[in-house]
């Protein structure tokens, strides 16, 4: 199951308290899968990072079903953050050294101690999902990009998050790996319910998304 989102009267700074994201209103219900578009420098990660509560809101709320994560302390932000959101970075954030399944499990390592044998069994049906079961002892420094990014889905989704966030997933992957990642997550979405937000620049991320919107200078366009 996913979460619901509504944004209303967004404001976040940098921090040299320029502003970067001004958005009125954004709804979208539980489940749906949401893609941003625009031009670099616009504010489409900052928009990630604040629906991640990593951001914090200089005003305006952020309501992920019943919570606002602008009400929130960057404490209880975290805790929001490690038990209902999951996030794919464009660059991925691997630990080399370590084995497929161990990065597949990290939320393990921060999650309650009743938790953490469901996360590894989860971790580990993702990487076979996502044909990966083979290698799933295997060190990620000799895997490939696509290998990487499968990686981090399956991270992403082994605690079963009600909401997934990405942020360009397939910018350095090649057109067919590209295309599975798409595939990938869409149907991953969809039979979980999850609550998607991708960020791209791809075309063919559109065609899988149930809305897509754009920010340019901070601000939405539909
Ligand atoms: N913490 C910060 N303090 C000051 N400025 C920031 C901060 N974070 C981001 N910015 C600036 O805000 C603007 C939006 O950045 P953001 O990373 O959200 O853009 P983006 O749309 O993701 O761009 P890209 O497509 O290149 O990734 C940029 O000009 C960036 O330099
Ligand atoms: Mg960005």
């Amino acid at each position: 199951m996913g979460l619901p989102l509504a944004i209303s009267d967004l404001q976040v700074h940098g921090d040299d308290r320029r502003p970067i994201l001004r958005i009125e209103a954004l709804e979208i219900p539980s489940g749906c899968r949401l893609g941003i578009r625009g031009p670099s420098g616009a504010g489409k990660s900052t928009l990630l990072m604040a629906l991640a509560g990593l951001a914090p809101a200089s005003s305006g709320t952020i309501f992920w079903g019943d919570t606002d994560l602008s009400q929130m302390s960057e404490a209880e932000r975290a805790r929001f953050r490690r038990r209902h959101v999951g996030m794919i970075f464009q660059d991925f954030l691997l630990f080399e050294e370590l084995t497929a399944l161990a990065n597949a499990s990290l939320a393990a390592a921060y999650a309650d101690a009743d938790r953490r044998k469901q996360i590894r069994e989860g971790a580990a049906a993702m990487l076979d999902h996502l044909g990966l079961g083979a290698h799933a002892s295997r060190s990620v420094a000799s895997f490939s990009g696509g290998e990487r990014q499968r990686v981090a889905i399956a991270r992403a989704l082994a605690a079963d998050p009600p909401v997934l966030l990405a942020d360009e997933p397939t910018a350095s992957l090649d057109r067919a790996s590209a295309d599975r990642l798409i595939d990938d997550l869409a149907a991953l979405a969809a039979q979980k319910g999850t609550t998607l937000v991708v960020v791209s620049h791809d075309p063919a991320m559109y065609a899988r998304m149930d809305r897509v919107v754009g920010i340019v200078d901070g601000r939405l366009v539909e």
